[in-house]
């Protein structure tokens, strides 16, 4: 039996949508039935039920009010990451969570490997990349996701954003000194469920295939979609955001993609999926 936490969440969602086809059998659980910040909660909703593996997509994803919330943004990014862990060994089950791009500080200008050392600039990134060490500190046979930019039919994403901008405006400035990669939480759960499968244990990238700036990705949707407004070109100075952005953070998944034999997508082919699934 599969655990999965944070269900209502994109990836979470994605995943249930993956096993009912695969007709996988699982649980799905969020913060109503099984808050993943206690771990004797934790303990006790596995008890007797046969979990073989545990999928952790809940987060605190609010990079920006993470600068005020850093506790709460520990618990849920750093300390239940690691207790899960904790449970899926006393209880002998595989383990696959998730962090960021924003682990890095955009200065290689390249693409990032596993290799690379991070070096986060907010406190979200921060919290994610602790999240990463108590994780192989505890479990090193777990599974540690990186990605980026994460966009799906279940939750709020920068893509649906656009298209509620869309809407009520006819001029948009978006940023275009952010570049990483878009990531279509579809993809995101089938790939990391084609690397569960491999029982290759460790720390690995996977995001959609290219990169582009935020500036790229809204003028993709805006394009699909016919708006007809004036789109401009902003920088992340311009918005006076709380939590530092790094400039270049694209994740390279070529570690994930031999380990599963499988390439991974385009950013525009799963962005045209997504808007197909929107209608
Ligand atoms: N979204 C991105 O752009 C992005 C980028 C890089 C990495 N990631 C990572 O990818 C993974 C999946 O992200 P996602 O976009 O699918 O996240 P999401 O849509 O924000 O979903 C997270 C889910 O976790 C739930 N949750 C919050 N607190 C909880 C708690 N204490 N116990 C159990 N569930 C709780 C949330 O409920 P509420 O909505 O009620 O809070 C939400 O349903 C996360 O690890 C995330 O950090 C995401």
């Amino acid at each position: 039996m599969i655990l999965i936490t944070g269900a209502k969440g994109q990836l979470g969602y994605d995943f249930q949508r993956l096993f009912d086809e695969l007709k996988e059998e699982y649980i799905a659980t969020d913060v109503d039935d099984l808050d993943i910040t206690n771990i004797e909660k934790v303990r006790e909703f596995v008890k007797d039920k046969n979990i073989t593996l545990i999928i952790n997509c809940a987060a605190y994803n609010n990079v920006d009010k993470a600068e005020d919330e850093e506790e709460l943004c520990k618990k849920l990014n750093t300390y239940a990451p690691r207790d899960l862990a904790i449970v899926a060994k006393e209880i002998g089950a595989d383990y696959i969570t998730y962090s960021t791009d924003f682990v890095f500080d955009g200065e290689k200008k390249a693409l990032y490997t596993e290799e690379d050392i991070p070096n986060p600039l907010s406190v979200y990134g921060k919290s994610k990349y602790e999240g990463e060490k108590e994780v192989f500190k505890v479990k090193p046979e777990s599974f540690v996701v990186r990605t980026s930019w994460v966009f799906g039919i279940a939750n709020n994403n920068f893509n649906k954003q656009v298209i509620n901008w869309s809407k009520s405006k006819d001029e948009l400035s978006i940023v275009d000194d952010q570049i990483s990669s878009p990531t279509y939480s579809k993809d995101l759960a089938y790939y990391s469920w084609e690397l569960i499968k491999t029982k290759k244990y460790g720390l690995y990238h996977l995001s959609n295939d290219g990169e582009a700036s935020k500036y790229d990705q809204g003028k993709y949707v805006l394009g699909k979609i016919g708006w007809q407004g004036k789109l401009n070109r902003a920088k992340t100075k311009d918005f006076n955001l709380k939590a530092k952005r790094a400039e270049y953070t694209k994740l390279d998944s070529s570690k994930l993609e031999k380990v599963i034999g499988k390439k991974i997508p385009s950013w525009e082919n799963g962005i045209d999926r997504f808007l197909e699934e929107m209608e």
